[in-house]
């Protein structure tokens, strides 16, 4: 990390939940872990009325619940003596004015800031606007970058609405759109499997791959959020971000190197390529399921067409993926929580070996796992002993905690707060992308809206999610694998 200029990271919505249970987790590990700039302050900003004392003491039990490490007293006591808290709106001018007074006290010299949107979406456009009106966007001396949260807007037009309301203040390389999925250290291996080793690539496509499956399964449900969720749902709240992230680094081309634009140039190519799917065609390659007893759910409106489940079959259009389905699923309230991703290879175009009526040859299959139980898992077939040439699958492993050890995959928080305060943008998303992954999204958003309960499955909660998810596999000759129960 940077040693010189001081550095500010202020955050905007520092008395809500993201940021107790997120942010100052991950900024105090940094901490610990040496990694924060050695000059540095925080200045939490929001509606609710602290002083720094009381503030921090709210921060203090809100780590002992959140952190998911240990620390000892003396740490907190170093690291909260970087923390300031400021009680105001940062949406008015008038609030904005004085949180610059305040920090030209604080800071008393030139100096890198880093803000944070940890707020409610409706909110960011007001206090990028005010931020700038009073000039604290200005880069004349130290850096100015801002961290917004998704989600980027609620459709393809307020998304566009937004990037060019940010875009009147900001340049484009100011701004660091955060999908936390690809602060995963998982995710961001799933570069590193594909172009750091010579075997993969060369069995990366079409010729080898017989279908993708990418899950993201939740056991939470509503988590206190049906406000947010009810007018959202799963496509906005999942799949237009984490799931089409996931699909573009498994799909891309090599980037040409580990650079911001190399890299999302690449995913961009992914997201352009996808094949639209509007009216009848999403009724027959969408799945879309509503928990039982979500309508009734508190906060929910008790007619709610609001979708908690999603499945969807899309496709590629380019000469690497041409006719190899990707299918995608996410949900809440499902059996467990997990997220993978099965690539599933052809099955050998023909076999020499006996075979017992009805037995069939299984196909080579790698999985990712995300999450939980990090790790890749590779199954293929070997001849069972002591049989003439009977087959069994086997798997290879490798799982994270065996090779680095129990603790070593950190809070995705961490990677992307460190990137940001270093100016590196790779694992955030650009605005074409963001646009384009609303552009494909809108038109399915649109269609369910449109069909209303028309077409809803329900599924129970704790249950594996609506059997049409299952079916629309069927009709391709496929199910869906749960690539851990190969482990
Ligand atoms: C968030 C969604 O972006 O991701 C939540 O808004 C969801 O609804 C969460 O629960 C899942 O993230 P993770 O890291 O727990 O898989």
């Amino acid at each position: 990390m940077n040693k010189g200029r001081p550095t500010t990271i202020v955050i905007f919505g520092a008395s809500g939940d993201l940021t107790e249970r997120k942010l100052i987790p991950a900024l105090f590990n940094l901490f610990r872990k040496g990694r924060l700039p050695e000059n540095f302050k925080i200045v939490g900003m929001a509606g609710t009325v602290f002083t720094t004392e009381s503030y921090l003491e709210r921060l203090y039990q809100k780590l002992q619940q959140h952190a998911g490490y240990t620390f000892t007293e003396d740490e907190w006591q170093r690291f909260s003596g970087y923390i300031t808290y400021f009680t105001g709106r940062a949406s008015e001018v008038e609030g904005a004015q004085s949180l610059a007074d305040s920090l030209a006290v604080l800071e008393n010299g030139v100096v890198n800031r880093l803000y944070y949107m940890a707020t409610p979406p409706g909110v960011f456009p007001d206090i990028i606007q005010s931020l700038g009106q009073v000039g604290m966007l200005a880069e004349d001396e130290g850096w100015r970058r801002v961290v917004i949260e998704k989600p980027f807007g609620t459709n393809l037009s307020t998304a566009l609405q937004l990037n060019k309301q940010v875009h009147e203040w900001l340049h484009e390389n100011q701004i660091y759109r955060i999908d936390h999925y690809l602060g995963k250290e998982t995710v961001q291996n799933i570069m590193v499997a594909r172009f750091a080793n010579t075997i993969f690539e060369p069995v990366w496509n079409r010729n080898y791959i017989d279908h993708i499956q990418i899950t993201v399964a939740e056991q939470v449900g509503l988590e206190n959020r049906a406000g947010y969720y009810d007018h959202v749902g799963v496509l906005r709240d999942m799949f237009q971000n984490h799931l089409l992230q996931l699909l573009t680094l498994v799909a891309m081309e090599p980037p040409i190197s580990f650079n911001a634009d190399a890299l999302r140039n690449e995913k961009v190519k992914v997201l352009t390529a996808l094949r639209p799917l509007s009216g009848l065609e999403v009724t027959r390659n969408t799945v879309r399921g509503q928990y039982k007893g979500y309508a009734e759910e508190p906060g929910v409106d008790p007619k709610s067409t609001t979708s908690t489940y999603g499945a969807l079959r899309l496709l590629v259009d380019n000469w690497r993926w041409q006719g190899v389905p990707f299918y995608l699923r996410s949900g809440k309230f499902l059996t467990e929580k997990y997220s993978e991703i099965v690539i599933q290879f052809k099955t050998p175009p023909h076999i020499m070996f006996p075979m017992r009526p009805g037995d069939e040859i299984r196909p080579n299959m790698l999985v990712l796992y995300l999450q939980p139980n990090e790790g890749i898992h590779l199954r293929f077939e070997a001849k069972e002993p002591d049989t003439v040439a009977d087959m069994r699958s086997v798997n290879m492993e490798f799982h994270y905690k065996d090779s680095f050890g129990p603790t070593a995959v950190p809070e995705a928080y961490e990677r992307l707060l460190l990137d940001a305060l270093q100016g590196d943008a790779s694992l955030f998303t650009r605005t074409d992308e963001v646009e384009l992954a609303w552009r494909f999204i809108d038109p399915i958003m649109r269609t369910w809206e449109d069909l209303g309960m028309a077409g809803m499955t329900t599924y129970e909660p704790g249950s594996w999610g609506p059997i049409e998810a299952d079916q629309m596999l069927a009709r391709d000759g496929r199910y869906w694998v749960r690539g851990c129960q190969l482990c």
